[in-house]
């Protein structure tokens, strides 16, 4: 009943002291799948340790040296991609076919990392005193991007391998050592990318990954001293770290209500596209999802009916089947979306398709003529139930984008450019997209959100840079 793994200390494979394992449920069978290590503080404290001390030398190591390795990773990573993807599929349910493209956009983003890291962190500046008043020319000042130390990188279920690379190599690539905490779906893909990194041949110790309870082990890890900077993706457990956390860097993507504003002379029919793509790809499971249309009253009716029948051609099932749709990762998960689907109807929401639930598998569902009273309305189901809310004015939907407490990203469609980007400018979200879906992709473009959704900005570039800091010295001359 399930397959014992190792976690990943000093460069090698270990079990913990605990002698204690955590059960990993299958979404789709709900039986237990594999186990993972519930690791000790003694042995977080032990990590901590030796991360420190290979920081030192890795600093040190050519920044060339450190890009080779990484492209190897990165190599060695997509060659990998059959045994990940599996076990994608069986952790976080996600379809066959997205967990292959998830391990090879992550091998690419390694890849890319290594080669902007090179450029990036290989020019630094050359500024001269006498720009400011009073100085002469007297003082030469250089400037070099240098390591911040320990990062502890902390990556959600939904992407578990994607957004732990984005997180280990704009870390190792600016020179800083890594200890990954994976979630515990999502666990054992997280084992075996690291597994990739071994075999690159990374030095002892720079990587590390400790699996356990968050409740033993999730405090005591970003509250330790010896963590020079959090990057976490996931929920509400990212405002509890931000506010235990010492004074170091956090970079933080915690979750949105992602809108998307539909005008009139919009195309419905690309409007409809995305809506199923932006709203039910892996089953709404994405912090970007689409997660309430906002619709002129004048096309909601034409709409509607489109996304409709788009939605009736989804199919349901297991994800080794490759169905759109798949069990929700757990089963807490699945009450929770039904709790907001059971609001909704109670308030009188257009149930546009019966709901029906099988386990953790819910069929997708769209709720026609939903208001502002309703939980859905404002609440991430992070599941297959997408909202629409009828409006009469573009003021109006500006506005509910605004009132939501996340700012992730946002979206509009429409066919007037000067429309879509006055409306774009009055979104309070990190990112808005005209005429598509949220995505946080391409992997160099900025990433951020405002509000709740998040501190600081990701992307490969503003990832290496946050996990620097500068250091200057001065040439003072007679
Ligand atoms: O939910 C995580 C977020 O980073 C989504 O990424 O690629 O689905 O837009 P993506």
């Amino acid at each position: 009943d399930g397959e014992a793994y190792k976690y990943y200390a000093d460069g090698e494979w270990k079990k913990s002291s605990s002698g204690k394992l955590v059960p990993i449920i299958n979404p789709t069978t709900r039986k237990v799948h594999y186990k993972v290590q519930a690791c000790t503080q003694e042995e977080v404290n032990k990590v901590m340790e030796t991360a420190k001390i290979a920081q030192k030398s890795w600093a040190k190591t050519p920044l060339w040296k450190r890009a080779e390795l990484l492209h190897k990773a990165a190599s060695i990573l997509k060659e990998h991609k059959a045994p990940i993807a599996e076990s994608l599929v069986k952790e976080i349910a996600k379809p066959a076919k997205d967990a292959v493209t998830e391990v090879v956009r992550s091998g690419d983003l390694v890849s890319y990392c290594a080669e902007e890291g090179v450029r990036i962190l290989g020019e630094g500046k050359f500024l001269v005193s006498d720009s400011f008043p009073g100085n002469d020319r007297t003082k030469y000042c250089l400037t070099s991007k240098i390591p911040l130390g320990v990062v502890l990188a902390i990556p959600p279920f939904n992407y578990p391998v994607n957004l732990a690379v984005s997180k280990i190599a704009p870390a190792l690539i600016a020179g800083n050592s890594l200890v990954l905490k994976p979630p515990t779906q999502g666990a054992v893909s997280c084992l075996h990318m690291v597994h990739c990194f071994h075999l690159a041949g990374f030095p002892k110790g720079l990587i590390s990954c400790v699996t356990g309870k968050g409740s033993e082990i999730g405090d005591f890890l970003t509250m330790h001293p010896g963590v020079n900077c959090i990057s976490f993706t996931g929920g509400d457990t990212g405002i509890a770290i931000s506010k235990k956390a010492g004074m170091i860097p956090l970079q933080m993507e915690l979750g949105g209500k992602d809108a998307c504003i539909v005008l009139e002379d919009a195309d419905l029919d690309l409007v409809a596209a995305n809506i199923i793509k932006g709203g039910f790809s892996y089953s709404g499971q994405r912090c970007t999802a689409v997660k309430v249309v906002l619709v002129m009253e004048s096309v909601a009716d034409a709409l509607v009916e489109k996304v409709n029948k788009r939605v009736a051609k989804l199919t349901v099932g297991p994800p080794e089947e490759n169905s759109d749709i798949t069990p929700v990762v757990s089963e807490s998960s699945a009450n929770f979306i039904e709790g907001l689907v059971v609001d909704a109807k109670q308030k009188g929401a257009t149930f546009c398709q019966e709901y029906k639930r099988d386990g953790n598998l819910i069929w997708p569902l769209l709720l026609d003529n939903v208001r502002p009273d309703m939980r859905i309305a404002w609440e991430e189901p992070f599941g297959p139930v997408l909202p629409v809310i009828r409006i009469t004015s573009v003021e109006e939907g500006i506005h509910h984008c605004n009132a939501s407490n996340f700012g992730l990203q946002g979206c509009v469609f429409t066919k007037d450019i000067n429309k879509a980007i006055l409306i774009g400018d009055a979104m309070e979200t990190g990112t808005v997209q005209i005429n598509s879906a949220p995505a946080r992709g391409p992997d160099h473009f900025p990433f951020q959100g405002i509000k709740d959704s998040g501190i600081g900005s990701q992307g490969i570039t503003n990832s290496i840079n946050m996990m620097t800091k500068i250091k200057t010295t001065v040439i003072n001359l007679p």
